[in-house]
């Protein structure tokens, strides 16, 4: 099997080809005069590599799977899994089409940290790679506090608090009126501390940057936001600089200026 890379994931692909030992096979993906996509492998069998941040990329995913005849799908950020339910009526649960589609032209699909377990839930024989470990390490030896910006992230930030061997703690929503609501670190005093915020995405940013206003507020020293995945949407990285965030450390499921952290050594692991 040799890997083929998406035009989503070029570097990820190279270094799971290093790491694996597998040959970059040979493809080519273009666009027509249009913008229709165009995709040609000249394999038979291949592990496709290609996170999902926008439809061409799943397009281009879905191609290069359907030429092959024994294929294996590496999508390090499943894009549309937030869609996971018909939050109203009549809503698609676009990644519950995402993964019977997958599914129907790989033989295994293998992501990293999607975003819930009702999104894991449509897929029959996806493996959920964990980058919160990889994270965790990033800040082993430095002095921080981990803290989730909500409760929903609160396993993954113990994971990461873990490996980094610090303090954690997740932002709680308290209602004290009617009208008013206080958020606030759980338990943890975050006075003169350099703090990171860690969630599995970073998307418009808009929760980090909430995180941060309060963080400050409460006399934190620094905050860094650190995520698995980097989609920073409408100007976000701007946005969260803005409020006052020191970095952006993010693994290279999405290949940006902020992928610190590399996720090629868990995924070779796993195909
Ligand atoms: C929410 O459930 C997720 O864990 C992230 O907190 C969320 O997707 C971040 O989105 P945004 O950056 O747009 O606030």
């Amino acid at each position: 099997m040799k890997i083929i890379p998406c035009p989503s994931s070029p570097l990820l692909a190279r270094r799971i080809a290093e790491i694996s030992g597998l040959e970059i096979g040979n493809a080519v993906f273009r666009r027509f005069p249009d913008g229709e996509l165009y995709v040609r492998v000249m394999e038979r069998e291949g592990v496709v590599v290609g996170s999902i941040n926008s439809s061409d990329d799943f397009i281009a995913l879905i191609f290069a799977l359907n030429v092959l005849d024994k294929a294996k799908a590496v999508v390090p950020y499943m894009g549309y899994a937030r869609q996971d339910k018909a939050f109203q009526e009549g809503e698609a649960v676009s990644i519950k089409i995402l993964a019977e589609i997958l599914e129907s032209k790989a033989e295994e699909v293998i992501t990293v940290n999607i975003h819930s377990m009702d999104a894991a839930s449509y897929f029959k024989n996806l493996k959920n790679l964990d980058a919160m470990p990889l994270i965790g390490k990033y800040f082993a030896d430095k002095d921080v506090i981990m803290i989730s910006p909500d409760k929903g992230s609160l396993e993954r930030v113990k994971v990461a608090a873990k490996n980094a061997g610090c303090e954690w703690d997740y932002m709680e929503k308290r209602r004290i009126d009617a009208t008013t609501v206080e958020i606030t670190p759980k338990s943890i005093d975050v006075d003169g501390r350099d703090v990171v915020i860690v969630d599995d995405i970073i998307s418009t940013g808009g929760t980090v940057e909430e995180a941060t206003k309060i963080l400050y507020s409460l006399g934190a020293r620094s905050v860094t936001a650190a995520c698995v995945h980097a989609v920073l949407a409408d100007n976000a990285a701007i946005r969260l600089f803005n409020a006052g965030i020191k970095d952006i450390i993010a693994t290279d499921t999405i290949e940006c200026a902020f992928s610190r952290i590399s996720v090629a050594e868990l995924i070779a692991d796993s195909i």
